[in-house]
């Protein structure tokens, strides 16, 4: 057992998680404040004495985007100065990742510069679960656990025992994820080919594979404006699809997201808690716990112990 207390503290950004988490550690959520100055900056306090402690910094820099970072990097500078003896950020979701290489001329790196900023506030280690791209583990020169969702995901589905299935990707970028649920799920493969037009908009052209008479789960690591997902789904079910499911680990849920997926012809949308989600309006969707893979995560860095078991572990 490590003989550092372990120090949970939370951000603004997923409390509901941080509390489930520390419920699963059984232990009490380090009380902090997080609040606002009166001209809008960001007032971090942390009540108790984190000096020489294993302090864990739960925060998705989800949006608001720019907030949720800032008070993370404010904190890891309070527990940093509070002389903790580590500190892990604990990111569910890690945003601003789609911009991981400069595919034209002037534009920037985002992924990277936020790797940075969070290094250089102070964080020894980082915890995450299923990074837009996993090469991003590299932007860091600290070391990242990187954890998958898709036991949570595919325990739920493996419940359902869905006949006829055919995983769907909604893009190329995909369908090497698709691919692991087809095989976990005992399901066919198919991909759609998608196109992004702008942020928000995009373009379907064929679905690669049979979804004709099958049972549809498509997977995705993140549905942001739901552009993406909905009209892969609208294709798969005019393509006879029985039925269409999706699923995806981070609900960024932004812009006209809710609207597409309640107009979605699907039978299920199902997401995890690294963003909390607002069920209001969304009759359809599952929302699944991340806590106890994270909780056990938590404690195996504190522990010291090895993390290849969660990645590991039949469903
Ligand atoms: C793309 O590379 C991602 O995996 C998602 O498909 C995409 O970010 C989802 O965005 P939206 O929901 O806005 O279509």
């Amino acid at each position: 057992m490590s003989q550092r207390s372990l120090e949970l503290i939370a951000g603004n950004a997923c409390t509901a998680l941080a509390d489930d988490i520390a419920r699963e550690l059984s232990v009490t959520r380090t009380k902090a404040r997080v609040g606002r100055f009166p001209d809008g900056e960001i007032d971090v306090h942390i009540h108790a004495n984190v000096r020489g402690a294993d302090v864990f910094l739960v925060q998705s820099t989800s949006p608001p985007v720019n907030d949720n970072l800032m008070e993370l990097l404010i904190l890891i500078d309070a527990a940093r100065r509070a002389s903790a003896a580590r500190i892990t950020v604990v990111i569910p979701y890690f945003g601003y990742a789609r911009k991981d290489r400069k595919d034209e001329g002037r534009v920037p790196i985002t992924a990277k510069l936020v790797a940075n900023l969070l290094t250089k506030a102070g964080a020894d280690r980082v915890l995450t679960v299923d990074l837009h791209a996993a090469q991003i583990q590299g932007f860091f020169d600290v070391p990242v656990d990187h954890l998958y969702a898709s036991p949570v995901l595919v325990r739920h589905f493996k419940e359902q025992r869905i006949e006829k299935l055919t995983v769907v990707a909604p893009d190329v970028g995909s369908s090497k994820m698709a691919r692991g649920y087809a095989g976990r799920l005992g399901g066919e493969l198919a991909i759609v080919d998608k196109r992004r037009i702008s942020a928000d908009k995009v373009e379907i052209g064929a679905v690669i594979g049979d979804v004709a008479g099958r049972n549809v789960l498509l997977v995705d690591d993140m549905i942001s404006t739901g552009g993406s997902i909905t009209e892969a789904a609208r294709t798969c079910a005019q393509a006879g699809a029985i039925s269409v499911r999706i699923a995806a680990t981070h609900g960024v849920l932004c812009g006209p997201a809710r609207e597409r997926l309640r107009a979605a012809p699907v039978v299920e949308i199902v997401l995890t808690d690294t963003i909390p989600v607002d069920p209001a309006g969304l009759p359809n969707l599952t929302v699944l716990r991340t806590a106890p893979l994270l909780a056990e995560a938590i404690m195996r860095v504190h522990t010291e112990q090895s993390l290849s078991v969660l990645f590991n572990r039949p469903e």
